[in-house]
């Protein structure tokens, strides 16, 4: 059995600073010494965008520092908050794949997991480039006959909520490209900063609700509601057997106080 631990949404900012009204430092911190003492047995730990606030190079020494304490093998990725050229001078230009973007690959347990970078510079929605998409196939190719599990920052579809004005753009190649592997199992995304699950072009995904502010839509009237809460802290715990994956959706933080009774869609 394959386990493995998604965090997203660390939005880091430097020390001292507060990221609407969250020490978000103090939070990863939490949710790094909450996988170290319940999941020491996952066998690594992806970082799925949105690493930093403003994608400034303070956030991301920060990031560096804080990321030391992790108990197992880690990955990272960029979200729409991260600027690529900073953190490659940070974290080093090997973490570039030939795409150009923080794209990795993990074989394990009999599972292919594949790590996408979705940031789109200079918008809050996200793309898989041509370049990514030629690469994402090779990779889907060579794992014919294995299941795959893909993890990436932005949401892989729009969900009936305000934050669809920055999903990802044109996924229609993308979700083609994973549907026509045939056991692609689960597409785990942040990015909207909420708890969900479905199906978009034949693909299962799971949302999971990450380290920064929350968002509890309210569907049931004639306007989406969107209140934002400051909690709860909230990783994804990977359970992948030969038959099945199970996404725990578990928060180690429980704090649940409304920011803001209806936030706007455009910043998460
Ligand atoms: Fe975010």
């Amino acid at each position: 059995m394959l386990k493995f631990v998604v965090i997203s949404d660390l939005h880091l900012v430097p020390r001292g600073a507060l990221s609407l009204g969250i020490d978000t430092a103090e939070r990863l911190e939490k949710a790094i010494e909450h996988v170290n003492t319940h999941h020491s047995d996952a066998a690594f730990c992806i970082f799925a965008g949105d690493l930093t606030d403003d994608g400034d190079r303070p956030s991301y020494e920060r990031l560096s520092r804080k990321l030391a304490h992790i108990a197992m093998p880690f990955y990272l990725t960029l979200g729409n908050h991260d600027d690529r050229p900073t953190f490659l001078e940070v974290f080093g230009p090997g973490l570039a794949a030939p795409t150009g973007c923080i794209d990795d690959l993990i074989d394990a347990e009999g599972y292919r997991v594949i790590i996408l970078d979705t940031l789109h510079e200079g918008t809050d929605g996200g793309v898989i480039t041509p370049e990514q998409l030629g690469w994402l196939e090779e990779r889907l190719g060579e794992a014919k006959g294995r299941p795959v599990i893909v993890v990436l920052h932005h949401s892989i579809c729009e969900m009936g909520v305000p934050t669809d004005s920055i999903s990802m753009e044109n996924p229609g190649p993308f979700l083609a490209a994973l549907r026509a592997h045939g056991d692609v199992r689960q597409v785990i995304s942040g990015h909207v900063h909420m708890s969900s699950s479905g199906v978009a072009g034949g693909v299962p995904f799971t949302t999971i609700g990450g380290n920064h502010f929350c968002l509890f839509p309210q569907l049931g009237g004639p306007e989406v509601r969107m209140p934002r809460y400051d909690g709860p802290g909230q990783i994804g715990v990977v359970l992948a057997w030969p038959d099945r994956v199970v996404v725990h959706q578990e928060n180690f933080f429980d704090r649940h106080i409304l920011q803001e009774d209806n936030a706007p869609g455009g910043s998460t």
